[in-house]
């Protein structure tokens, strides 16, 4: 069977990323896929930065619409970023009919429900594992694996960036910026640090996995959400002189009044093998009624974690395709139920 064939929007940090995993493990990818996975096109800004990743076999425009509107194209990858012109580029491609990879939590977290009632409305999937959580497979497990519980709530580290800092702080004395810095060199840090440092990334992600586990609309917008910036040193080395590890949590769970929607720095019990997560990466805890509390760790941020979960989605998508290119796929949208979201 012909290669199925892939648009990619951006060739940044994730970017290069999926182009590498997916070369690299091409024939792994191609038997899991029941069929090749095809870069068609690449969508950049400087077609010169594209061609030193991609090389010369890839074609690479720098309007996006070459790939919106080519026929030959199902599955569009967006790794923009951002609200706007991301946003644009997805609902064009779901009216083209294509299918949608996305790792930009932001646009779900702000824009989510229009996204899928377009998806819905047009028969075509929009995928998303790697917006939460970079290489860990919450959604996955929250969708597929959990699927039979009821869960009561979900507490996480969830923004790489954020637990790099205040890691490095306590284990090594650094300084803030310093961190933030070498953060930002790693490629775990957002274009903009603020959505790190405020919270804020880490409040688009708990509205997400929130959705996906209490089956309400994505409501950012209601989270209450306090970064890290007005913590000091003497804070982080406070909280261990009595027994504590200072962490950035994101919080989600059923209350009587609704659904709660959390995120700021929360003093953890040392013990705890979350206290113990340190450097740019996530864990996610879940609280479930059959299951009891799990427990999901890995990288939460950077290239080739977030190119794992992105090139799983494709694949996927591609099996889902290729047994129907015509089907709908329910489990790749969110059900609305009539639970409020309230923030605390
Ligand atoms: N800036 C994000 C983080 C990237 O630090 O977790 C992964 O979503």
């Amino acid at each position: 069977m012909k290669p199925i064939q892939v648009g990619l929007l951006g060739i940044g940090t994730v970017g290069s990323g999926t182009f590498n995993v997916l070369r690299r493990n091409q024939e792994e990818i191609r038997r899991r896929a029941g069929r090749g996975i095809e870069i068609h096109s690449v969508f950049a800004r400087s077609i010169e930065r594209a061609r030193k990743v991609v090389g010369d076999d890839v074609k690479v425009v720098t309007d996006a619409n070459e790939i919106i509107s080519n026929p030959e194209i199902d599955i569009v990858i967006e790794l923009i970023g951002g609200y706007e012109i991301a946003k644009t580029l997805v609902m064009q491609a779901i009216a083209a009919g294509k299918h949608v990879v996305t790792a930009n939590k932001a646009l779900l977290a702000v824009h989510g429900t229009e996204i899928f009632a377009a998806a819905r409305e047009k028969g075509v999937m929009v995928a998303f594992e790697a917006a939460v959580a970079g290489g860990i497979p919450i959604i996955k497990a929250l969708r597929e694996g959990l699927t039979a519980n009821r869960i009561e709530w979900i507490a996480g580290i969830i923004n790489g960036t954020t637990n790099f800092i205040l890691s490095e702080m306590r284990a090594k004395g650094l300084d803030f910026a310093v961190v933030l810095k070498e953060a930002q060199r790693l490629g775990y840090a957002e274009a903009d640090p603020t959505f790190d440092i405020e919270g804020v990334d880490a409040a688009h992600k708990v509205a997400i996995v929130s959705a996906i586990a209490f089956g309400v609309p994505v409501q950012f917008e209601k989270a209450y959400v306090e970064g890290i910036t007005k913590l000091q040193a003497a804070d982080i080395s406070y909280a261990e002189q009595l027994g504590y590890r200072l962490k950035l949590l994101g919080i989600t769970r059923r209350r009587d009044t609704g659904i709660e929607l959390r995120v700021h720095p929360t003093l953890v019990p040392s013990k705890r093998l979350i206290a113990n997560v340190e450097g740019a990466m996530n864990a996610v805890l879940v609280h479930a009624d059959a299951v009891g509390t799990s427990l999901y760790y890995g990288k939460g941020a950077g290239s080739e974690p977030t190119a794992s979960a992105v090139v799983a989605d494709l694949v996927d998508v591609t099996r889902l395709h290729t047994a129907d290119p015509h089907h709908r796929v329910p489990h790749l949208a969110f059900q609305h139920d009539s639970l409020a979201t309230t923030p605390i």
